[in-house]
């Protein structure tokens, strides 16, 4: 009997009476997938201030003043992003929508690992790196992850200097109105995307997984809340830490990768 079996029994059980769960999500759930959480030890935000790469303001400034360190970091995460693939975990949820059970997934993160996963339902509140939006006309444009960075890898190598001007000139075009486009992710200051489904979504749910998040970034940390206020049973997955200590029905220690999988086993 594994350390924590009879959480994922109990958990098991809520979900298997469930025609009506959400996920909500975040960068944890795809730590097993070697893309790098912001908050943990040797974190993003640890390497790089979130004040300064986390805004666009920010970004064009510490571009400006250090391009250096920026783009060293930032082509370690083009490697992450392009050796990434979907890991058990994102995979358990897809097989929880398919076996009925998992209604919506409700993502923090940006890196469309769900989407290949196979989720039909999936709002992501901070936006998704791999789709673009134009900066005039707003339309949107999804990009192969793979193919793109690829590109991005080659062109950034040949650029004469990591100044704005250069790096602009590796901006999609709009299709429609020719003009630069940027990835459709949400930075500090921004509004977040989809907030009135997510919330519905939460509202709704009677049972939510609340997977590999830390809950400090809101709005999206209150959705746990939210369904625990209309009725909702609780379930965080996070090997480290329960940021809804005081809300949690059933708190399973252990990675996404590993729990999940497990609790699709024991209601198979
Ligand atoms: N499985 C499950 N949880 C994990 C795993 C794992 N394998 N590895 C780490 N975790 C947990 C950590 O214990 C931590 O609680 O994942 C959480 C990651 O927390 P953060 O790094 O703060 O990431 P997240 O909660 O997604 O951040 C929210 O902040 O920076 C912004 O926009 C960004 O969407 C992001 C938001
Ligand atoms: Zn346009």
């Amino acid at each position: 009997m594994g350390s924590y079996d009879r959480e994922i029994s109990a958990a098991a059980v809520i979900l298997a009476e469930t025609k009506k769960a959400a996920a909500f999500c975040g960068s944890g759930v795809s730590a097993e997938s070697g893309i790098s959480t912001f908050r943990d030890p040797g974190g993003i935000w640890e390497r790089i201030n979130p004040m300064e790469a986390g805004t666009s303001g920010g970004l064009i400034s510490s571009l400006a003043k250090n391009p250096e360190k920026l783009m060293g970091i930032f082509f370690e995460l083009l490697e992450a992003f392009e050796k990434a693939e979907c890991n058990p975990g994102h995979l358990a949820l897809a097989d929880l929508e398919k076996m009925g059970i998992l209604e919506t997934v409700i993502t923090q993160n940006v890196d469309n690992l769900q989407n290949e996963a196979g989720s039909g339902n999936i709002i992501e509140m901070h936006g998704n790196l791999f789709r673009m939006a134009c900066l005039s006309c707003g339309r949107k444009k999804k990009l192969d992850r793979k193919p793109l960075i690829l590109y991005l890898k080659q062109t950034l190598r040949n650029l004469k200097d990591y100044s704005l001007e250069s790096l602009v000139t590796l901006a999609p075009r709009c299709d429609a109105c020719g003009s630069i486009m940027r990835p459709d992710i949400v930075m500090f200051g921004e509004a977040v995307q989809d907030l009135p489904r997510a919330f519905e979504a939460g509202q709704d749910c009677d049972v939510m997984l609340v997977l590999g998040t830390s809950g400090v970034v809101y709005p999206a940390a209150e959705l746990p809340f939210e369904a625990k206020r209309k009725g909702a049973d609780i379930i965080v997955i996070n090997p480290n830490e329960n940021p809804f200590e005081e809300i949690t029905d059933v708190y399973i220690p252990m990675k996404t990768g590993v729990a999940l999988p497990a609790i699709v086993d024991k209601i198979k």
